[in-house]
Protein backbone atom coordinates (compact mmCIF):
# COMPACT_ATOMS: atom_id res chain seq x y z
CA UNK A 1 0.00 0.00 0.00
CA UNK A 2 1.33 3.36 -0.61
CA UNK A 3 2.21 5.74 2.03
CA UNK A 4 -0.62 8.45 2.93
CA UNK A 5 0.32 11.45 4.99
CA UNK A 6 -3.06 12.29 7.40
CA UNK A 7 -3.99 15.59 8.26
CA UNK A 8 -4.85 15.36 12.09
CA UNK A 9 -7.90 17.18 13.89
CA UNK A 10 -9.53 17.08 17.63
CA UNK A 11 -12.65 17.74 18.08
CA UNK A 12 -15.28 16.46 20.75
CA UNK A 13 -17.71 15.41 18.23
CA UNK A 14 -17.76 15.22 14.71
CA UNK A 15 -20.75 14.71 12.72
CA UNK A 16 -20.64 12.97 9.18
CA UNK A 17 -23.17 14.67 6.97
CA UNK A 18 -24.94 18.00 6.65
CA UNK A 19 -28.79 17.40 6.00
CA UNK A 20 -31.68 18.11 8.49
CA UNK A 21 -30.23 15.45 11.12
CA UNK A 22 -26.74 16.25 10.96
CA UNK A 23 -26.96 20.17 10.70
CA UNK A 24 -29.81 19.59 13.57
CA UNK A 25 -26.74 17.46 15.81
CA UNK A 26 -23.95 19.97 14.90
CA UNK A 27 -25.47 23.51 16.33
CA UNK A 28 -27.29 21.25 18.94
CA UNK A 29 -23.77 20.35 19.97
CA UNK A 30 -21.97 23.76 19.58
CA UNK A 31 -24.50 25.54 21.58
CA UNK A 32 -23.82 23.23 24.06
CA UNK A 33 -20.20 23.84 24.49
CA UNK A 34 -18.63 21.11 22.14
CA UNK A 35 -16.15 21.47 20.13
CA UNK A 36 -17.66 20.09 16.49
CA UNK A 37 -16.72 19.57 12.96
CA UNK A 38 -19.26 18.71 10.78
CA UNK A 39 -17.62 16.92 7.75
CA UNK A 40 -20.26 16.87 4.54
CA UNK A 41 -19.98 15.51 0.73
CA UNK A 42 -21.96 18.02 -0.34
CA UNK A 43 -22.41 21.39 0.30
CA UNK A 44 -25.39 21.80 3.35
CA UNK A 45 -27.90 23.15 1.53
CA UNK A 46 -27.25 20.40 -1.25
CA UNK A 47 -28.42 17.98 1.00
CA UNK A 48 -31.14 15.80 0.03
CA UNK A 49 -32.96 17.09 3.06
CA UNK A 50 -33.67 19.86 0.36
CA UNK A 51 -36.28 17.55 -1.61
CA UNK A 52 -38.65 17.10 1.21
CA UNK A 53 -41.81 18.26 0.13
CA UNK A 54 -45.02 17.97 1.47
CA UNK A 55 -44.91 19.04 5.49
CA UNK A 56 -43.41 17.95 8.74
CA UNK A 57 -45.93 15.92 11.36
CA UNK A 58 -47.07 17.80 14.76
CA UNK A 59 -50.26 17.86 16.53
CA UNK A 60 -50.14 21.36 16.31
CA UNK A 61 -53.94 21.25 15.83
CA UNK A 62 -54.06 24.74 14.29
CA UNK A 63 -57.09 23.55 11.26
CA UNK A 64 -58.39 20.94 14.00
CA UNK A 65 -58.43 19.25 17.36
CA UNK A 66 -55.28 16.98 17.35
CA UNK A 67 -53.04 15.33 20.05
CA UNK A 68 -49.48 14.21 20.56
CA UNK A 69 -51.54 10.55 21.01
CA UNK A 70 -53.31 10.02 17.90
CA UNK A 71 -50.10 10.82 15.95
CA UNK A 72 -48.43 8.20 18.19
CA UNK A 73 -51.17 5.45 17.31
CA UNK A 74 -51.09 6.48 13.64
CA UNK A 75 -47.64 5.79 13.71
CA UNK A 76 -47.44 2.69 15.53
CA UNK A 77 -50.36 1.55 13.24
CA UNK A 78 -48.44 3.15 9.81
CA UNK A 79 -45.15 1.06 11.50
CA UNK A 80 -47.07 -1.90 11.02
CA UNK A 81 -46.56 -2.76 14.88
CA UNK A 82 -42.35 -2.86 14.14
CA UNK A 83 -41.76 0.75 15.07
CA UNK A 84 -39.91 0.52 18.75
CA UNK A 85 -43.07 2.55 21.42
CA UNK A 86 -41.17 4.23 23.15
CA UNK A 87 -38.58 5.85 20.65
CA UNK A 88 -42.19 6.45 18.79
CA UNK A 89 -43.37 8.40 21.67
CA UNK A 90 -40.79 10.39 22.09
CA UNK A 91 -40.91 11.41 18.70
CA UNK A 92 -44.48 12.25 18.57
CA UNK A 93 -44.83 14.20 21.62
CA UNK A 94 -41.32 16.38 21.19
CA UNK A 95 -42.53 16.97 17.78
CA UNK A 96 -44.70 20.08 18.73
CA UNK A 97 -42.06 21.94 20.65
CA UNK A 98 -39.93 20.84 17.93
CA UNK A 99 -41.81 22.11 15.20
CA UNK A 100 -42.40 25.36 17.03
CA UNK A 101 -38.75 26.34 17.43
CA UNK A 102 -38.35 25.77 13.63
CA UNK A 103 -40.47 28.46 13.37
CA UNK A 104 -38.60 30.75 16.40
CA UNK A 105 -35.46 29.88 13.84
CA UNK A 106 -37.33 31.29 10.95
CA UNK A 107 -38.94 28.28 8.94
CA UNK A 108 -41.04 30.59 6.70
CA UNK A 109 -43.75 28.15 7.21
CA UNK A 110 -47.06 28.67 5.20
CA UNK A 111 -49.86 30.56 7.11
CA UNK A 112 -53.69 29.76 7.70
CA UNK A 113 -55.80 33.24 7.66
CA UNK A 114 -55.34 33.90 10.98
CA UNK A 115 -51.42 33.81 11.21
CA UNK A 116 -51.14 30.00 12.40
CA UNK A 117 -48.70 27.77 10.93
CA UNK A 118 -50.73 26.05 8.11
CA UNK A 119 -51.45 22.30 8.29
CA UNK A 120 -52.85 19.77 5.44
CA UNK A 121 -53.75 16.44 5.55
CA UNK A 122 -51.31 13.48 5.01
CA UNK A 123 -51.75 9.55 4.60
CA UNK A 124 -51.71 7.60 7.73
CA UNK A 125 -52.35 10.94 9.91
CA UNK A 126 -56.13 10.62 11.46
CA UNK A 127 -58.03 11.85 14.58
CA UNK A 128 -59.30 10.03 17.07
CA UNK A 129 -57.44 6.76 17.55
CA UNK A 130 -57.69 5.93 13.16
CA UNK A 131 -61.14 7.37 12.47
CA UNK A 132 -60.82 10.17 9.62
CA UNK A 133 -57.65 12.21 8.06
CA UNK A 134 -56.55 14.95 10.14
CA UNK A 135 -54.58 18.24 9.32
CA UNK A 136 -51.30 17.59 10.66
CA UNK A 137 -48.48 18.21 8.08
CA UNK A 138 -46.98 21.72 8.67
CA UNK A 139 -46.36 22.89 5.39
CA UNK A 140 -44.10 25.72 3.93
CA UNK A 141 -45.95 25.27 0.29
CA UNK A 142 -44.46 22.01 -0.93
CA UNK A 143 -40.75 23.00 -0.28
CA UNK A 144 -40.95 22.52 3.23
CA UNK A 145 -37.45 20.09 3.46
CA UNK A 146 -36.09 23.46 1.42
CA UNK A 147 -37.22 26.04 4.38
CA UNK A 148 -35.94 23.50 6.54
CA UNK A 149 -32.92 22.89 5.20
CA UNK A 150 -31.76 26.53 4.48
CA UNK A 151 -32.80 27.56 8.12
CA UNK A 152 -30.99 25.03 10.04
CA UNK A 153 -27.55 25.99 7.80
CA UNK A 154 -28.46 29.81 8.87
CA UNK A 155 -28.69 28.82 12.35
CA UNK A 156 -25.51 26.37 11.89
CA UNK A 157 -23.59 29.82 10.86
CA UNK A 158 -25.06 31.52 13.57
CA UNK A 159 -23.35 28.99 16.14
CA UNK A 160 -20.13 29.10 13.66
CA UNK A 161 -20.21 25.84 13.80
CA UNK A 162 -17.06 24.59 11.54
CA UNK A 163 -17.85 22.94 8.43
CA UNK A 164 -15.48 20.71 5.94
CA UNK A 165 -17.45 20.59 2.29
CA UNK A 166 -16.98 18.01 -0.25
CA UNK A 167 -15.06 15.70 2.37
CA UNK A 168 -16.25 12.60 1.70
CA UNK A 169 -15.69 10.52 4.91
CA UNK A 170 -14.19 6.59 4.38
CA UNK A 171 -14.07 4.69 7.30
CA UNK A 172 -14.64 4.92 11.24
CA UNK A 173 -11.80 4.64 13.78
CA UNK A 174 -12.12 1.53 15.53
CA UNK A 175 -10.27 1.51 18.61
CA UNK A 176 -9.51 -2.67 18.39
CA UNK A 177 -9.60 -3.05 22.03
CA UNK A 178 -12.79 -1.95 23.36
CA UNK A 179 -14.99 -1.52 19.97
CA UNK A 180 -15.59 2.35 20.87
CA UNK A 181 -15.72 4.62 18.02
CA UNK A 182 -12.38 6.90 18.05
CA UNK A 183 -13.03 9.13 14.67
CA UNK A 184 -13.79 8.88 11.31
CA UNK A 185 -10.70 9.59 8.15
CA UNK A 186 -12.15 11.25 5.73
CA UNK A 187 -10.94 12.52 1.66
CA UNK A 188 -10.96 15.73 0.97
CA UNK A 189 -12.06 15.44 -2.44
CA UNK A 190 -10.71 19.17 -3.93
CA UNK A 191 -7.28 18.53 -2.78
CA UNK A 192 -7.02 15.03 -2.43
CA UNK A 193 -5.56 15.44 1.24
CA UNK A 194 -6.34 12.83 3.63
CA UNK A 195 -7.97 13.97 7.26
CA UNK A 196 -8.05 11.89 10.51
CA UNK A 197 -10.79 13.37 12.78
CA UNK A 198 -10.58 12.37 16.52
CA UNK A 199 -13.64 12.61 18.22
CA UNK A 200 -15.38 11.55 21.33
CA UNK A 201 -18.67 11.20 19.38
CA UNK A 202 -18.59 10.53 15.97
CA UNK A 203 -22.39 10.65 14.47
CA UNK A 204 -23.53 9.56 11.18
CA UNK A 205 -26.10 11.80 9.61
CA UNK A 206 -25.38 10.43 6.39
CA UNK A 207 -28.67 9.60 4.98
CA UNK A 208 -30.39 7.48 2.49
CA UNK A 209 -29.40 4.22 0.06
CA UNK A 210 -32.18 4.75 -2.46
CA UNK A 211 -29.76 4.76 -5.41
CA UNK A 212 -29.34 0.96 -4.45
CA UNK A 213 -33.01 1.01 -7.06
CA UNK A 214 -32.86 1.86 -10.85
CA UNK A 215 -35.91 4.15 -10.16
CA UNK A 216 -36.22 6.32 -6.67
CA UNK A 217 -36.68 10.17 -5.84
CA UNK A 218 -33.15 10.05 -3.81
CA UNK A 219 -30.73 12.31 -4.94
CA UNK A 220 -27.88 10.75 -6.60
CA UNK A 221 -25.74 11.22 -3.35
CA UNK A 222 -27.68 8.74 -1.41
CA UNK A 223 -25.65 6.03 -1.31
CA UNK A 224 -25.75 4.44 1.97
CA UNK A 225 -22.14 5.67 3.10
CA UNK A 226 -22.94 5.61 7.20
CA UNK A 227 -24.54 2.43 6.71
CA UNK A 228 -21.73 1.14 4.66
CA UNK A 229 -18.87 2.57 7.25
CA UNK A 230 -21.06 1.07 10.26
CA UNK A 231 -21.04 -2.55 8.35
CA UNK A 232 -17.64 -2.79 7.71
CA UNK A 233 -16.92 -1.52 11.51
CA UNK A 234 -18.32 -4.95 12.36
CA UNK A 235 -22.16 -3.43 13.38
CA UNK A 236 -25.02 -4.75 12.33
CA UNK A 237 -27.69 -3.50 9.95
CA UNK A 238 -31.02 -3.19 11.11
CA UNK A 239 -34.81 -3.59 8.99
CA UNK A 240 -33.25 -3.28 5.53
CA UNK A 241 -35.98 -5.08 3.96
CA UNK A 242 -38.50 -2.39 4.74
CA UNK A 243 -37.62 -0.18 1.53
CA UNK A 244 -40.70 2.93 1.17
CA UNK A 245 -42.44 3.29 -2.52
CA UNK A 246 -44.01 6.89 -2.98
CA UNK A 247 -46.99 6.00 -4.53
CA UNK A 248 -46.67 9.24 -6.90
CA UNK A 249 -43.01 9.37 -8.48
CA UNK A 250 -43.68 10.94 -11.99
CA UNK A 251 -43.30 8.05 -14.54
CA UNK A 252 -39.96 7.59 -16.42
CA UNK A 253 -38.16 10.35 -14.25
CA UNK A 254 -39.31 9.24 -10.49
CA UNK A 255 -39.53 12.63 -9.49
CA UNK A 256 -41.37 13.29 -6.35
CA UNK A 257 -44.95 14.53 -6.46
CA UNK A 258 -45.50 15.21 -2.94
CA UNK A 259 -48.57 12.93 -1.28
CA UNK A 260 -49.47 16.68 -0.23
CA UNK A 261 -51.24 16.75 -3.64
CA UNK A 262 -53.37 14.33 -2.65
CA UNK A 263 -53.54 16.10 1.00
CA UNK A 264 -55.42 19.06 -0.87
CA UNK A 265 -57.57 17.10 -2.82
CA UNK A 266 -55.68 15.27 -5.44
CA UNK A 267 -57.11 11.76 -6.37
CA UNK A 268 -55.87 8.55 -8.31
CA UNK A 269 -57.47 6.69 -11.50
CA UNK A 270 -56.97 3.96 -13.06
CA UNK A 271 -57.69 3.43 -17.17
CA UNK A 272 -61.25 3.19 -16.75
CA UNK A 273 -61.53 6.99 -15.04
CA UNK A 274 -62.24 4.56 -11.75
CA UNK A 275 -61.17 6.75 -8.02
CA UNK A 276 -59.95 2.79 -6.92
CA UNK A 277 -58.60 3.76 -3.47
CA UNK A 278 -62.62 3.66 -2.34
CA UNK A 279 -62.42 0.01 -3.24
CA UNK A 280 -58.74 -0.51 -1.17
CA UNK A 281 -59.10 1.89 2.00
CA UNK A 282 -62.70 2.70 1.96
CA UNK A 283 -62.12 5.54 4.81
CA UNK A 284 -58.77 7.26 4.29
CA UNK A 285 -58.97 6.34 0.57
CA UNK A 286 -56.33 8.53 -1.46
CA UNK A 287 -54.49 9.39 2.03
CA UNK A 288 -54.32 5.55 3.01
CA UNK A 289 -50.77 5.04 4.02
CA UNK A 290 -48.04 4.57 1.33
CA UNK A 291 -47.35 0.84 1.31
CA UNK A 292 -51.51 0.70 0.76
CA UNK A 293 -51.52 2.96 -1.79
CA UNK A 294 -48.65 1.39 -3.51
CA UNK A 295 -49.95 -1.69 -3.85
CA UNK A 296 -53.19 -0.63 -4.93
CA UNK A 297 -51.84 0.94 -7.56
CA UNK A 298 -49.53 -1.90 -8.27
CA UNK A 299 -52.86 -4.28 -8.85
CA UNK A 300 -54.48 -1.87 -10.95
CA UNK A 301 -51.42 -1.99 -13.44
CA UNK A 302 -51.03 -5.41 -13.20
CA UNK A 303 -54.84 -6.15 -13.72
CA UNK A 304 -54.61 -4.29 -17.05
CA UNK A 305 -56.63 -0.97 -15.39
CA UNK A 306 -53.18 0.73 -15.92
CA UNK A 307 -52.82 3.89 -18.48
CA UNK A 308 -50.97 4.91 -21.12
CA UNK A 309 -50.07 3.28 -24.21
CA UNK A 310 -48.56 0.52 -22.19
CA UNK A 311 -51.26 0.33 -19.32
CA UNK A 312 -47.74 0.79 -16.95
CA UNK A 313 -48.80 3.64 -14.90
CA UNK A 314 -51.69 5.72 -13.02
CA UNK A 315 -53.13 9.11 -13.59
CA UNK A 316 -53.18 11.89 -10.50
CA UNK A 317 -55.88 14.09 -10.60
CA UNK A 318 -55.13 17.75 -9.41
CA UNK A 319 -56.84 19.58 -12.38
CA UNK A 320 -60.17 20.20 -10.51
CA UNK A 321 -58.51 22.11 -7.20
CA UNK A 322 -57.30 25.07 -9.63
CA UNK A 323 -54.89 27.19 -10.61
CA UNK A 324 -54.84 29.46 -7.67
CA UNK A 325 -54.71 26.36 -4.93
CA UNK A 326 -51.86 25.08 -7.38
CA UNK A 327 -49.67 28.29 -7.44
CA UNK A 328 -50.64 29.13 -3.55
CA UNK A 329 -49.71 25.60 -2.22
CA UNK A 330 -47.82 23.46 -4.76
CA UNK A 331 -46.03 25.59 -6.96
CA UNK A 332 -43.16 23.36 -6.91
CA UNK A 333 -44.46 19.89 -7.93
CA UNK A 334 -46.70 22.00 -10.72
CA UNK A 335 -43.65 22.75 -12.20
CA UNK A 336 -41.54 19.61 -11.72
CA UNK A 337 -45.00 18.22 -13.53
CA UNK A 338 -44.47 20.32 -16.83
CA UNK A 339 -40.44 20.12 -16.57
CA UNK A 340 -40.91 16.13 -16.14
CA UNK A 341 -43.70 14.82 -17.44
CA UNK A 342 -44.16 17.34 -19.63
CA UNK A 343 -47.55 18.01 -18.10
CA UNK A 344 -49.92 21.30 -17.29
CA UNK A 345 -51.34 19.99 -13.62
CA UNK A 346 -53.95 22.94 -13.78
CA UNK A 347 -55.43 21.36 -16.83
CA UNK A 348 -54.43 17.34 -16.74
CA UNK A 349 -53.81 14.42 -14.56
CA UNK A 350 -49.95 13.68 -13.81
CA UNK A 351 -48.64 10.01 -15.06
CA UNK A 352 -47.31 8.21 -11.89
CA UNK A 353 -46.08 5.26 -10.18
CA UNK A 354 -44.92 3.95 -6.84
CA UNK A 355 -41.15 4.68 -6.70
CA UNK A 356 -38.22 4.19 -4.42
CA UNK A 357 -38.27 6.62 -1.79
CA UNK A 358 -37.10 5.58 1.00
CA UNK A 359 -34.90 3.30 3.64
CA UNK A 360 -36.55 2.66 6.95
CA UNK A 361 -34.16 0.36 7.87
CA UNK A 362 -30.30 1.90 9.13
CA UNK A 363 -28.21 1.71 11.74
CA UNK A 364 -29.49 0.59 14.73
CA UNK A 365 -30.16 3.39 17.55
CA UNK A 366 -31.88 4.16 20.87
CA UNK A 367 -34.21 7.22 20.67
CA UNK A 368 -30.86 9.35 22.20
CA UNK A 369 -28.88 8.86 19.29
CA UNK A 370 -26.61 6.12 20.24
CA UNK A 371 -26.14 3.42 18.05
CA UNK A 372 -26.73 -0.13 19.50
CA UNK A 373 -24.35 -3.21 19.29
CA UNK A 374 -26.81 -5.67 20.83
CA UNK A 375 -25.44 -8.99 22.16
CA UNK A 376 -27.72 -12.08 23.35
CA UNK A 377 -27.18 -10.53 26.80
CA UNK A 378 -28.43 -7.38 26.24
CA UNK A 379 -30.35 -6.59 22.81
CA UNK A 380 -29.66 -3.04 23.30
CA UNK A 381 -26.26 -2.65 24.76
CA UNK A 382 -24.75 0.56 22.83
CA UNK A 383 -21.55 1.01 20.65
CA UNK A 384 -18.96 3.57 22.65
CA UNK A 385 -18.43 6.75 20.96
CA UNK A 386 -20.87 6.47 17.93
CA UNK A 387 -24.26 7.36 16.92
CA UNK A 388 -26.18 7.85 13.99
CA UNK A 389 -29.29 9.88 13.27
CA UNK A 390 -31.69 10.45 10.53
CA UNK A 391 -32.65 8.15 7.64
CA UNK A 392 -29.17 6.48 8.27
CA UNK A 393 -30.48 5.56 11.53
CA UNK A 394 -32.74 2.83 12.15
CA UNK A 395 -34.02 4.40 15.72
CA UNK A 396 -36.62 2.71 15.06
CA UNK A 397 -39.93 5.01 14.58
CA UNK A 398 -40.95 3.81 11.31
CA UNK A 399 -41.03 0.14 11.87
CA UNK A 400 -41.81 -1.35 8.37
CA UNK A 401 -43.52 1.78 6.83
CA UNK A 402 -42.72 5.41 7.09
CA UNK A 403 -45.82 8.07 7.67
CA UNK A 404 -45.18 10.98 4.86
CA UNK A 405 -43.76 13.98 7.35
CA UNK A 406 -42.54 11.73 9.76
CA UNK A 407 -39.23 11.96 8.48
CA UNK A 408 -38.11 15.77 8.75
CA UNK A 409 -39.78 15.47 12.06
CA UNK A 410 -37.20 12.14 12.57
CA UNK A 411 -34.34 14.20 11.41
CA UNK A 412 -35.17 17.22 13.69
CA UNK A 413 -36.52 15.58 16.78
CA UNK A 414 -33.38 12.91 16.58
CA UNK A 415 -30.72 15.71 15.60
CA UNK A 416 -31.65 17.89 18.53
CA UNK A 417 -31.70 14.30 21.18
CA UNK A 418 -28.49 13.39 19.68
CA UNK A 419 -26.81 17.21 20.82
CA UNK A 420 -28.59 16.40 24.54
CA UNK A 421 -27.24 13.06 24.86
CA UNK A 422 -23.53 14.14 23.52
CA UNK A 423 -23.86 17.02 26.16
CA UNK A 424 -24.61 14.46 28.43
CA UNK A 425 -21.93 11.96 27.25
CA UNK A 426 -18.83 14.27 26.91
CA UNK A 427 -16.99 17.01 28.73
CA UNK A 428 -15.85 19.71 26.34
CA UNK A 429 -12.29 19.98 25.93
CA UNK A 430 -11.90 15.78 27.55
CA UNK A 431 -8.41 14.64 26.46
CA UNK A 432 -8.27 12.08 23.53
CA UNK A 433 -7.27 8.58 23.83
CA UNK A 434 -3.98 7.51 21.75
CA UNK A 435 -5.42 5.39 18.16
CA UNK A 436 -3.26 2.38 17.40
CA UNK A 437 -1.89 3.15 14.08
CA UNK A 438 -4.02 0.04 12.91
CA UNK A 439 -6.75 1.83 13.04
CA UNK A 440 -6.14 3.59 10.26
CA UNK A 441 -5.96 0.82 7.98
CA UNK A 442 -9.81 -0.15 7.73
CA UNK A 443 -9.52 3.63 5.81
CA UNK A 444 -6.69 3.45 4.01
CA UNK A 445 -6.40 0.19 2.91
CA UNK A 446 -9.79 0.39 0.89
CA UNK A 447 -9.20 3.82 -0.37
CA UNK A 448 -5.34 2.21 -2.12
CA UNK A 449 -7.51 -0.93 -2.91
CA UNK A 450 -10.27 0.99 -4.92
CA UNK A 451 -8.44 3.70 -6.09
CA UNK A 452 -5.38 1.05 -7.84
CA UNK A 453 -8.49 -1.34 -8.84
CA UNK A 454 -7.29 -2.15 -12.51
CA UNK A 455 -10.37 -4.71 -13.42
CA UNK A 456 -12.30 -5.16 -16.54
CA UNK A 457 -16.04 -3.56 -15.20
CA UNK A 458 -16.54 -0.12 -14.70
CA UNK A 459 -18.38 1.34 -12.02
CA UNK A 460 -21.26 2.14 -14.04
CA UNK A 461 -21.61 -1.36 -15.07
CA UNK A 462 -21.86 -2.89 -11.79
CA UNK A 463 -23.61 -0.36 -10.23
CA UNK A 464 -26.20 -0.44 -13.04
CA UNK A 465 -26.62 -4.12 -12.64
CA UNK A 466 -27.19 -3.47 -8.69
CA UNK A 467 -29.88 -1.17 -9.16
CA UNK A 468 -32.04 -3.39 -12.24
CA UNK A 469 -31.72 -6.81 -10.42
CA UNK A 470 -32.70 -4.81 -6.92
CA UNK A 471 -35.32 -2.79 -8.98
CA UNK A 472 -36.76 -6.31 -10.20
CA UNK A 473 -36.52 -8.26 -7.11
CA UNK A 474 -37.20 -6.35 -4.15
CA UNK A 475 -40.05 -4.46 -5.15
CA UNK A 476 -43.53 -3.37 -4.03
CA UNK A 477 -44.29 -6.98 -4.29
CA UNK A 478 -42.01 -9.51 -3.02
CA UNK A 479 -42.43 -13.58 -3.82
CA UNK A 480 -39.74 -16.62 -2.26
CA UNK A 481 -38.67 -17.15 -6.14
CA UNK A 482 -37.81 -12.90 -6.56
CA UNK A 483 -36.15 -12.90 -3.22
CA UNK A 484 -34.04 -15.94 -3.69
CA UNK A 485 -33.06 -15.21 -7.07
CA UNK A 486 -32.34 -11.56 -6.04
CA UNK A 487 -30.13 -12.53 -2.98
CA UNK A 488 -28.34 -14.86 -5.48
CA UNK A 489 -28.06 -12.07 -8.25
CA UNK A 490 -27.01 -9.57 -5.32
CA UNK A 491 -24.71 -11.47 -4.27
CA UNK A 492 -22.64 -12.55 -7.78
CA UNK A 493 -22.88 -8.89 -8.57
CA UNK A 494 -20.71 -8.10 -5.23
CA UNK A 495 -18.30 -11.15 -6.41
CA UNK A 496 -17.31 -8.63 -9.22
CA UNK A 497 -16.18 -6.01 -7.28
CA UNK A 498 -12.76 -7.35 -7.32
CA UNK A 499 -13.11 -6.94 -11.13
CA UNK A 500 -14.17 -2.83 -10.79
CA UNK A 501 -11.85 -1.13 -13.07
CA UNK A 502 -10.28 2.78 -12.19
CA UNK A 503 -9.16 4.98 -15.07
CA UNK A 504 -8.06 7.87 -12.90
CA UNK A 505 -5.40 7.20 -10.67
CA UNK A 506 -5.26 10.44 -8.60
CA UNK A 507 -6.68 11.86 -5.36
CA UNK A 508 -7.77 15.61 -6.72
CA UNK A 509 -11.66 15.92 -7.28
CA UNK A 510 -11.39 12.08 -8.74
CA UNK A 511 -15.33 11.17 -8.99
CA UNK A 512 -14.32 7.98 -10.54
CA UNK A 513 -12.86 6.85 -7.61
CA UNK A 514 -15.38 8.86 -5.06
CA UNK A 515 -18.27 6.59 -7.14
CA UNK A 516 -16.72 3.64 -6.77
CA UNK A 517 -16.49 4.20 -2.78
CA UNK A 518 -20.09 4.94 -2.72
CA UNK A 519 -20.86 1.69 -5.17
CA UNK A 520 -19.23 -0.53 -2.51
CA UNK A 521 -21.66 1.56 0.30
CA UNK A 522 -24.73 0.88 -1.90
CA UNK A 523 -23.74 -3.02 -2.40
CA UNK A 524 -23.49 -3.62 1.27
CA UNK A 525 -26.88 -1.96 1.48
CA UNK A 526 -28.78 -3.57 -1.06
CA UNK A 527 -27.50 -6.96 0.55
CA UNK A 528 -28.62 -6.49 3.98
CA UNK A 529 -31.96 -5.16 2.15
CA UNK A 530 -32.00 -8.32 0.00
CA UNK A 531 -31.45 -11.05 2.40
CA UNK A 532 -32.84 -9.66 4.99
CA UNK A 533 -36.49 -9.87 3.06
CA UNK A 534 -35.93 -13.12 1.94
CA UNK A 535 -35.60 -14.31 5.27
CA UNK A 536 -38.63 -12.48 6.28
CA UNK A 537 -41.64 -14.64 5.59
CA UNK A 538 -44.67 -12.45 6.45
CA UNK A 539 -45.74 -9.42 4.86
CA UNK A 540 -45.64 -5.74 6.96
CA UNK A 541 -45.71 -2.44 5.98
CA UNK A 542 -43.42 -2.18 2.74
CA UNK A 543 -42.18 -5.71 2.68
CA UNK A 544 -45.07 -7.31 0.79
CA UNK A 545 -44.61 -11.30 0.32
CA UNK A 546 -47.04 -13.14 -2.23
CA UNK A 547 -46.03 -16.49 -0.57
CA UNK A 548 -46.96 -15.42 3.16
CA UNK A 549 -49.51 -12.38 2.47
CA UNK A 550 -50.02 -12.39 5.89
CA UNK A 551 -48.52 -10.60 9.27
CA UNK A 552 -47.25 -12.63 11.80
CA UNK A 553 -46.67 -11.47 14.87
CA UNK A 554 -45.85 -14.34 17.14
CA UNK A 555 -42.86 -15.12 14.90
CA UNK A 556 -41.66 -12.14 13.19
CA UNK A 557 -42.74 -9.38 15.36
CA UNK A 558 -38.59 -8.28 15.46
CA UNK A 559 -36.05 -6.42 14.34
CA UNK A 560 -34.00 -7.54 11.31
CA UNK A 561 -29.66 -7.29 12.24
CA UNK A 562 -27.67 -7.89 9.09
CA UNK A 563 -24.03 -8.16 9.52
CA UNK A 564 -22.59 -7.96 6.19
CA UNK A 565 -18.83 -8.82 6.03
CA UNK A 566 -16.00 -7.78 4.01
CA UNK A 567 -16.01 -10.37 1.43
CA UNK A 568 -20.17 -9.78 1.47
CA UNK A 569 -21.48 -12.96 3.08
CA UNK A 570 -24.54 -12.15 4.93
CA UNK A 571 -25.76 -13.22 8.15
CA UNK A 572 -28.94 -12.57 10.03
CA UNK A 573 -29.89 -11.98 13.63
CA UNK A 574 -33.07 -10.70 15.29
CA UNK A 575 -34.13 -8.78 18.25
CA UNK A 576 -37.10 -7.59 20.42
CA UNK A 577 -39.00 -4.51 19.40
CA UNK A 578 -39.30 -2.13 22.44
CA UNK A 579 -43.33 -2.95 23.25
CA UNK A 580 -43.05 -0.41 26.04
CA UNK A 581 -44.03 3.27 26.04
CA UNK A 582 -41.43 6.06 28.29
CA UNK A 583 -44.45 7.58 30.15
CA UNK A 584 -48.17 6.28 31.78
CA UNK A 585 -49.31 9.18 29.40
CA UNK A 586 -49.96 6.65 26.77
CA UNK A 587 -50.15 2.54 26.87
CA UNK A 588 -48.51 0.51 25.18
CA UNK A 589 -50.67 0.01 21.33
CA UNK A 590 -51.44 -3.67 21.02
CA UNK A 591 -51.09 -5.08 17.61
CA UNK A 592 -54.47 -5.16 15.32
CA UNK A 593 -55.42 -5.63 11.85
CA UNK A 594 -53.98 -2.58 9.68
CA UNK A 595 -56.79 -1.25 7.50
CA UNK A 596 -57.70 2.46 6.62
O1 LIG B 1 -44.84 13.30 -0.33
C1 LIG B 1 -44.03 13.98 0.27
O2 LIG B 1 -44.09 15.20 0.31
C2 LIG B 1 -42.97 13.30 1.01
C3 LIG B 1 -42.91 13.47 2.32
C4 LIG B 1 -42.20 12.48 3.14
O3 LIG B 1 -41.63 11.53 2.60
O4 LIG B 1 -42.21 12.62 4.36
Amino acid sequence: MAAYDLIDHEYDVVVVGAGGAGLRATFGMVAAGLKTACVTKVFPTRSHTVAAQGGIGASLGNMAEDTWQWHMYDTVKGSDWLGDQDAIEYMCREAVPAVYELEHFGVPFSRTADGKIYQRPFGGHMRNFGEAPVQRACAAADRTGHAILHTLYQQSLKHNAEFFVEYFALDLLMDPVDGTCRGVIALDMATGELHRFRAHQTVLATGGYGRAYFSCTSAHTCTGDGNGMAARAGLPLQDHEFVQFHPTGIYGSGCLITEGARGEGGYLTNSAGERFMERYAPTAKDLASRDVVSRAMTMEIRESRGVGKDADHIHLHLEHLGADVLHARLPGITETAKIFAGVDATKEPIPVLPTVHYNMGGIPTNYMGEVLRPTAENPDAVCGGLMAVGEAACVSVHGANRLGTNSLLDLVVFGRAAAHRAAELVKPGTKHKPVPKSCDDLALSRLDRVRNANGSQTTQEIRSALQRTMQNDAAVFRTSQSLKEGCDKVSEIAGTLPQLKITDRSLVFNTDLTEALELENLMTCALATIYGAEARHESRGAHAHEDFPERDDETWMKHTLAVVDHDYKVSLDYRPVHTYTLTDEIEYIAPKKRVY
